[in-house]
């Protein structure tokens, strides 16, 4: 915007006062002298005082103008979301006054670094449940700078750190799949396709095929990489572009893997807790959210079919639910409400499951196969053994009407030392929705990309 002055050049070579990051609590002691650098998050003027609550990524400090310096121009025309630099005395917080970490900054001296135009205070700092979702999402790189968004940011973050410190611990390895591939995972109604010169190609639904592959040479391993499936119908749980965190498992039964999940997801939710500023955003974010009780529920999709018949939740044509009914989302998730606790419900019939799941060998009718559900929002992982007789899986091709020949390296597994196996994919977006009580899994990603959104 040509109307905005130049940012101000500060100098960040001179080291007198120190400059800190708003981690708490650091330099807390009063008396000391600080500089810090930050963003005018919250701002209060009165006759003789300026109250700025600064934010720089790092956590939030109270810092007060007073005297000659609130009559100056650029403090009389401060707005939010200015970046500034401020230098000053650290104090304790006045009895009976609040601030942040019970911290404040006595100012004796500042710089505005770059102006804020002020126009978009409220989508920053006011983003209430009337505001336009269009407008919300176009403007995302500004609702990022809210305390919401930002705290599930975070939570996301050490959400990440925690599966990999569980994985870590667990003696499982990390590998990064491709993206382009050239074979589907979970059926080719939601393949992205593009023209990878010449050639027709997809972006990948999952990782797991090439994750079988790994285990012959590294054991039991997992990834965390994007999935993309191009889902016609806007929900509130699908996205275009998603972070999938998959694992793949070595001769395991289907009890193993059932008990694997539930050991990563109670340990992940430990992790998480323990750290107690993430406990913080959990609890403001979810106030309800509660450690689920193990051992978790497990249910087969038989009686989960007969439970919506007795609650007489219908199916997608409206009538009661029938053996080989895919169960859908809204019922999915009215049972899971209800419930009100996860769900391990398992042994899906293999019609409505994808094509390399594995059969229940006292149940051929039926596969080993498990989607986790979670109150609020349904299914968040998705896992099975996987067929490892050569013949059962060209059979599944056949069934699929899938052509095998691009799924030669994937069969060759089946050729070469074969083995009882299994893993599963977590969608880390529905992880969140689930653990911070958000309403969508688009508030749970950075930028999120769905059916007709590609910006910013
Ligand atoms: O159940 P899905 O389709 O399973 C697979 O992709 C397996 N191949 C994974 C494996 O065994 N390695 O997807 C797994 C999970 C779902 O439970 C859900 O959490 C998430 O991925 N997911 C989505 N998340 C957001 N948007 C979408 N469109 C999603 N589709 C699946």
């Amino acid at each position: 915007n040509p109307s905005l002055p130049k940012p101000v050049r500060i100098r960040l070579d001179v080291t007198d006062p120190a400059i800190i990051k708003l981690r708490a609590p650091e330099s807390d002691e009063p008396g000391t002298r600080v500089r810090v650098l930050g963003r005018v998050h919250r701002l209060r003027s009165q006759k003789d005082v300026i109250f700025i609550t600064l934010s720089d990524g790092y956590g939030f400090l109270q810092c007060i103008l007073m005297g000659d310096l609130v009559k100056t121009y650029d403090a009389m025309t401060l707005t939010l979301e200015t970046s500034i630099a401020i230098h000053g005395e650290m104090r304790a917080v006045p009895p009976k006054q609040h601030a942040p970490n019970n911290r404040e900054l006595h100012a004796d001296f500042f710089t505005v670094i770059g102006r804020a135009a002020g126009d978009k205070e409220a989508i920053t700092n006011r983003v209430s449940a009337d505001s336009d979702p269009q407008t919300l999402y176009n403007n995302r790189h500004l609702v990022l700078r809210g305390e919401t968004s930002s705290a599930v940011m975070k939570v996301r973050a050490a959400t990440l750190r925690a599966f990999r410190r569980t994985f870590e611990e667990t003696k499982m390895l990390e590998v990064t799949p491709p993206s382009m591939v050239q074979t589907q995972v979970e059926g080719g109604s939601t393949l992205f396709s593009f023209d990878y010169y010449g050639e027709a190609a997809y972006l990948t639904q999952s990782s797991q095929l090439y994750l079988e592959t790994c285990l012959a040479s590294l054991g039991d391993v997992f990834c965390i990489c994007p999935s993309f499936r191009a889902e016609k119908s806007l929900t509130r749980r699908h996205l275009s572009e998603y972070t999938h965190i998959e694992a793949e498992l070595d001769f395991i039964t289907f009890d193993d893997l059932l008990e694997h999940l539930e050991e990563v997801i109670s340990r992940v939710i430990g992790y998480l807790l323990e750290d107690e500023q993430i406990a913080q955003y959990v609890k403001e974010l979810n106030p309800d959210f509660k450690v689920p009780q193990r051992p978790f529920k497990r249910m087969r999709y038989s009686d989960a079919i007969d439970w919506l018949k007795e609650h007489d939740i219908p199916n997608e044509e409206g009538q009661p639910h029938q053996f080989g009914d895919d169960i859908a989302e809204a019922a999915e998730r009215k049972m899971t409400d209800i419930i009100n606790q996860p769900i391990f419900l398992t042994h899906f019939p293999a019609e409505i499951k994808a094509f390399y799941m594995k059969k229940d060998p006292q149940d051929p009718r039926v596969t080993e196969s498990v989607d986790v559900l979670m109150p609020g929002v349904g299914e968040i992982v998705g896992g099975s053994c996987r067929i490892d007789d050569w013949d059962e899986l060209i059979a599944a091709y056949k069934r699929e009407e899938m052509d095998p020949s691009p799924y030669y390296w994937y069969t060759d597994q089946r050729k070469y030392g074969t083995s009882p196996h299994g893993g599963y994919g977590l969608g880390l977006e529905r992880f969140l929705a689930w653990i911070c009580g958000r309403y969508t899994v688009r508030e749970c990603c950075l930028y999120p990309r769905f059916t007709g959104r590609c910006t910013p």
